[in-house]
Parts: structure tokens; sequence; C-alpha cells
């Protein structure tokens, strides 16, 4: 139940119990992207509300916060998909400013060796307040290829690459100029980054990963990682040749699917399991844990940089999708985490991974109030971090920080053979992707019984 913040909210005061009974059914808004919509309306017990009618959920975007946020009186059990100031993370510029920071104070409280588990994104300046020190780090290291991205847009758009001075001398016009009329046309920023020259290949093709990361609370920060995701490749084969060819050197979807070889069937994906075992075929399995093992830091670090910065209000989560570039040398670059990870889909396989990746998310939100607070895996989302390390067996907790055991994340794992979570079945229908087809029979690992997925539940099967 929401209101805007002068109403008397008459539902206040009554027990967590008493209320749920009270609503026969969950009031949900949202934003109108297809897979989300499916996935709202389909789910048992929820209703829509359209305009001005009062909600329970709200997936909304980011813009609707920024304007109404602060305005709304929101009830305990209310949830929202974003934090308040969700740009900490997701603007590139403050993210960078935010993990500067954490690797500071890293190494003022732990030593440098824990401030170079931060090293993961590459040499980066806000521009135009950084400019100074840009040039001076541009001079320091001549020839090397820069990129140049605007800190607020999304889609590959208005970014370009750069190896001399002069080439971001227009821009730099324009932001003076807009400098002298302030009031008009608003300073757009950028950030200078340098560019990963040697990507890894696949095929002679760039790409890099799109990853899921559920995050429910800041303060403890508790976080879930999704076993699926993909790769997003590029079209044209990788050469610093011609750095002006945005096909060669941004793999986003939006800009490859205007590429004149893109083939829609074909697409320019491929889930993180083919990928994982593709690394595994070349480079053998423990390269491979590694990469992924980095790839963990990456998403906790991350994270703990805005763990202060962050409003934690109990009403919001977020799933972020994380921009991930492997190098030659299999090291995982952080190059941005969205707020609003592209959730439509561009083939029946993209479908099916977002339209699971948001039921597994709705189950974990848990607005019908179902899980215990000790699940580990829900659905495709492993428990990464419960206010520290979550470990993947039982056992005693890690209180060195992170290492010294196996933590609970399984990105890329195939989830076959193991198609069930350890949920007790009356209590929900959780299962991995591949064992939600219509149909498709499994075992429930913890009591043996046999269940059916029929119309979106698991069903005991007589
Ligand atoms: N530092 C970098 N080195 C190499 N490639 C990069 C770098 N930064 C961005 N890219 C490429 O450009 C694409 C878009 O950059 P990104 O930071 O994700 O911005 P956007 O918000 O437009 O998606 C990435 O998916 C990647 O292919
Ligand atoms: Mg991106």
């Amino acid at each position: 139940m929401s209101r805007p913040k002068i109403q008397n909210y008459k539902g206040c005061g009554l027990s967590k119990g008493k209320e749920r009974e009270q609503r026969a059914s969950i009031r949900f808004k949202t934003t109108p992207i297809n897979t989300l919509m499916d996935v709202l309306r389909n789910r048992p017990g929820w209703v829509e509300v359209k305009d001005e009618g009062e909600w329970d959920f709200y997936w909304c975007d980011v813009s609707w916060l920024r304007e109404n946020f602060d305005h709304t009186y929101m009830d305990e059990h209310v949830r929202i998909s974003h934090f308040r100031n969700h740009y900490e993370l997701t603007r590139k510029n403050y993210m960078v400013k935010n993990l500067k920071r954490f690797r500071k104070q890293l190494e003022r409280e732990a030593g440098k060796l824990e401030a170079a588990k931060c090293d993961f994104f590459p040499k980066t300046f806000e521009m135009p307040c950084e400019y100074h020190l840009f040039v001076e780090e541009f001079r320091k290291n001549p020839g090397i290829t820069w990129i140049m991205k605007p800190v607020a847009r999304s889609q590959g758009k208005g970014i370009f690459l750069f190896r001399r001075l002069k080439d971001i001398m227009d821009w730099r016009k324009d932001t003076r100029n807009s400098d002298d009329q302030k009031e008009e046309i608003p300073v757009e920023n950028y950030v200078a980054q340098r560019y990963i020259e040697n990507p890894y290949l696949i095929g002679g093709r760039k790409f890099d990963l799109r990853v899921y990361v559920l995050v429910m609370s800041y303060i403890p920060l508790r976080a879930w990682l999704y076993r699926d995701g993909f790769a997003r490749f590029s079209n044209t084969r990788f050469t610093l040749n011609s750095i002006d060819d945005q096909y060669v050197h941004l793999t986003n979807v939006a800009v490859q699917k205007t590429s004149p070889d893109y083939h829609p069937e074909k697409g320019c994906k491929w889930m993180l399991q083919r990928f994982r075992q593709y690394l595994a075929s070349k480079h053998g399995p423990q390269a491979v844990e590694t990469l992924f093992s980095d790839m963990d830091n990456i998403f906790i670090r991350s994270l703990q940089s805005v763990q202060k910065v962050i409003i934690s209000d109990k009403h919001c989560f977020e799933l972020y999708g994380y921009d991930i570039l492997v190098d030659q040398d299999l090291k995982p670059w952080l190059l941005e985490v969205n707020a609003s990870p592209s959730l439509t889909a561009s083939s029946e396989e993209d479908y099916e991974l977002k339209t699971c990746l948001l039921e597994d998310t709705l189950h974990i939100v848990d607005m019908e109030a179902r899980l215990t607070g000790r699940e580990k895996r829900v659905g495709g989302f492993d428990l990464m971090w419960n206010d520290g390390p979550v470990s993947r067996e039982e056992g005693p907790p890690d209180l060195s920080g992170m290492g010294n055991f196996v933590t609970n994340t399984h990105l890329g794992k195939p989830s076959q053979g193991d198609l069930l979570t350890s949920y007790p079945p009356e209590r929900g229908h959780m299962a991995t992707p591949a064992a939600r087809k219509p149909g498709c029979q499994v075992v429930c690992l913890e009591e043996g019984k046999e269940l059916r997925f029929v119309n979106g539940f698991f069903t005991a099967h007589p």
C-alpha cells in the first residue's frame, strides 16, 4: 500500500500476520516491458493496478523513482525495484569514484595487498572535472587507446574511442560552450577510460559478459548471484586498426543488431554455461575457477564500495546487470553496473532466461512470505553474501573475509541434474530454469517426491 505521504494510512498498526490475511492479493505496478508484464501477470494471486491505484509492489523505472520516491509513503510490506540513490553504483563516474575511495580505505585499514583486490576497473577519469589529471596520465602512456563514455547513457550511445588529445577537442569545445550557457544546455559528463586493447577473443570476436546480481539489503549486505547470464559478441572480427568502427568495439546488443552482418535468428549471444564450458576445454577447469572467483570478487567489492553510501531502505531491492570484459590473460574487468538491465528478449532462449530470472527475483523478494530466511539457493540464484561470505557447504564461517573456503557461487554452472532447490515443495515452486519446461518431471531432492511443472506451478505427481 503506497500513498502520497500527506495521506494518512489506515493500515498502520496491524500485525504482520493480520495484515497478510487482509491482503488477499498482491497489487503490482510495472513498467511496460513484455517479459516483466508476462511474469507479473502470470504470478498466482498478483493483480495489476493502473494509473493512480494503490500498489504493494512496483517494478518502476529510475525516472519514476527520482520524481516520486521521496513523496511516497510506503507501508512495511511494500517493495520497489530500486534503491533511492542507486546511481552511486550505476553511474559510470560515481561507480569509479566510490571504488577509488574504497580502495584507499582498504589500503589504510588492511594494507596494499588487500587494496589491490580492487584493481578490476580500467583507469578512469571524470570529464571535464579531471581533465588535467587525465592529460597527465595520457602523456605518460603515448599510443594507447582510450574510450570516452557518457556517464549516464546506455546501449553504447555517445561512446567513442580515441588515441590523440586532439580527438577530444571537439567534445571539450562543446562542454565549454555549454558552460557559457549553463542554464540552457546541461553539460554532459563523460568518463575517459583506458580501453582494454587485448580482449579475450572467441572466433576472432570480442564479447563481454552480462551477469545478474540481486541485492536485497545493503546494511547488512545481502546479495544473490544468478547462475545464468550470457556473453554478447560483436559481429565483426576484432582489430585495433579501425578504432572508429563501433561494430568491432562495442558489444552492446543494441549496437550489434544494427550491423549489416547481424543474423536475427543466430543473435549475438552465448549462454554463460556454454562460455564456461568453452573456456574449460581450452584452459582447463582450474583457470576457469580462478576467472569466476575473480568475478565474485568484483561483485562483492563493488557492492561493498557503496555499502555505506546507498540508502539501505527495507522497501528497496535491486537487480543489477554487471558488464564484465575478460582479457587475454583471463582477467575480468568491470566496465559498468546497470540499474535497469535490459529485460526485453532478443530470442526464445533469451526470453526464457529473462522470465526465469524475474520469477526467481520475485521468489526472493518474497511478497508471499514463503521463505524461511535460511535459504542459500532459490531457483537460479545462490546467496553469495549475507553480511559476510556464504560458504557452499555448511561449516564454520570464514573469518578472514574472502577465500580459504569455497563461496556459494555457481555462475555459468549447469543446473541440470540438480533441478529443484532444497525448498519444501508444499511451500512453493522453485526450480532452476532447466526444470521449468512445461511437463518436465523433477524429483525433489529433499523429500524424494516427484513433481511436475504445470501452468507455472510445481505440483506433486500422484
Ligand atoms: N574500457 C573498455 N575497454 C574495452 N571495451 C570497452 C570498455 N568500456 C566499454 N567497452 C565496450 O563498450 C561497450 C559499452 O560500454 P559500457 O561501459 O557498458 O556503456 P553502455 O552504458 O553504453 O553500455 C561495452 O559493452 C564494451 O563492449
Ligand atoms: Mg553496458
